[in-house]
């Protein structure tokens, strides 16, 4: 039998992140991947290829070859910036009191609902083009700058309009949960009212999102607004995930757990009980030391309950204004391990196969595995340990993005 492909990757080492490959990283030493039609129709070791046949051939010059990174947790459309904000708190102001004084979100939602729908896009891409050359190749975005329906629309269809016109997988959250609008002052069921009455309802009509999200904390919202919202993102059958315990323990990851949620993410203040029960869900704890480090937090996430419970931990940058201005994967893998205790092998499975699986998608891509999405990155180093040690000097050789080098 022959196998036919469009393109033969050849000379480069594999940290293919397959679970079932027991070798640290999934690694295959001088390995090849065939890719059809944008999938992997191939993978192995070079000795082992069958006989085929190719239209091209691409040399990885010994480089290492892994999955596409996937950044599952972003709020990548966003007017204006909060240098400022960034001052105060260096100066001692806490993001609490920010918050509590009408900055913080508020001010981004500010600049963000004032900024025209075409400005956000051009703002957004040269980011995303940055994320292009550091090897990622799906993006969640979620909205909740808007906080009106409007606003919240003009940010999703940014978010669309992205996906479409750039080579890369960008899965949508609405985060219409994620502060009270200064219209809505001092009535916060009445916004919530408005979100699972009108605003959600219109949006997933519109079927701009992939999942629902909120902001389950003393500033924000109580379990029982969030339960309301996830209740409304069950009659339009989508998944949820939830901002749970970052800055205090309010049960947050407990009520994903109970809706089946995609993910829970920060995290620091969860409790034994609440990694219990995203262990019997199945819920992934997204961990995002960019907002711990920013926002010179101290209480870490538990890790070890999360590897003794058996809860996948993924990692993703947070990218937003406020608390987590870095669009850094690989800097962030560095901090997973530098604060969080994090191996650099499960540093790149929580950017690679685990950030997949907290977007529901890891029977598309995050690993190299036959049939999945041919997305990947080629790395100019001797050992994937490099790509959590180098800080500062993340661009990737080549990217490939369902097969097709971007
Ligand atoms: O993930 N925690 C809430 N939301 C964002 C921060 C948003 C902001 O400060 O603008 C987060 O850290
Ligand atoms: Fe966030």
């Amino acid at each position: 039998m022959t196998l036919y492909f469009d393109t033969l990757f050849i000379n480069a080492h594999l940290a293919t992140m397959n679970p079932a490959n027991t070798a640290p990283y999934g690694a295959i030493k001088d390995g090849v991947v065939g890719v059809k039609d944008g999938r992997i129709a191939w993978v192995g070791r070079r000795v082992d290829l069958p006989k085929y046949e190719t239209e091209n051939i691409h040399d990885c010059a010994h480089n290492w070859l892994t999955p596409g990174l996937v950044d599952c947790h972003t709020h990548f459309v966003f007017g204006g910036n909060r240098a400022r904000e960034f001052e105060m708190r260096l100066e001692g102001v806490s993001y609490e009191e920010i918050a509590k004084s009408g900055g913080g979100i508020l001010s981004t939602l500010i600049v963000t609902r004032a900024t025209s729908k075409d400005d956000l896009y051009q703002q957004a891409e040269k980011r995303l083009d940055g994320l292009c050359k550091k090897g990622v190749t799906t993006l969640e975005i979620k909205s909740g700058y808007g906080l009106d329906t409007d606003t919240e629309i003009k940010m999703l269809e940014v978010a669309a309009a992205l996906a479409a016109r750039n080579n890369m997988r960008i899965q949508k959250t609405f985060l219409g949960a994620h502060a009270v609008p200064p219209e809505y002052k001092g009535r916060t069921n009445a916004y919530m009212d408005f979100v699972c009455e009108e605003m959600l309802p219109k949006i997933a009509k519109l079927g701009l999102v992939d999942a629902v999200d909120g902001f389950c904390e003393n500033i924000a919202f109580s379990p029982a607004q969030i339960r309301r919202v996830f209740e409304v993102a069950g009659q339009y059958g989508l998944p949820v995930k939830l901002h749970a315990e970052q800055l205090s323990n309010q049960g947050g990851a407990k009520l994903a757990a109970e809706f089946g949620a995609l993910s829970a993410d920060h995290l620091e203040y969860i409790d034994e009980a609440g990694v219990k029960a995203m262990a019997a869900a199945g819920t992934i704890a997204v961990l995002l030391p960019g907002a711990f480090y920013y926002l010179k937090e101290t209480r870490k996430p538990p890790v070890d309950l999360f590897k003794k419970h058996g809860v996948a931990m993924a990692l993703a940058t947070d990218f937003n204004p406020g608390s987590s201005p870095i669009s850094s994967p690989r800097s962030i893998m560095n901090m997973a391990c530098t604060l969080f205790g994090f191996t650099p092998e499960q540093a790149l499975c929580g950017m690679t196969l685990n950030g997949a699986r907290a977007l529901g998608l890891e029977a598309e891509t995050g690993s190299l595995e036959i049939g999945k999405s041919a997305d990947m990155a080629i790395w100019p180093i001797q050992h994937p340990s490099e790509l959590s040690y180098w800080l500062g000097d993340d661009n990737c050789v080549a990217r490939v993005y369902k097969g097709e080098f971007s």
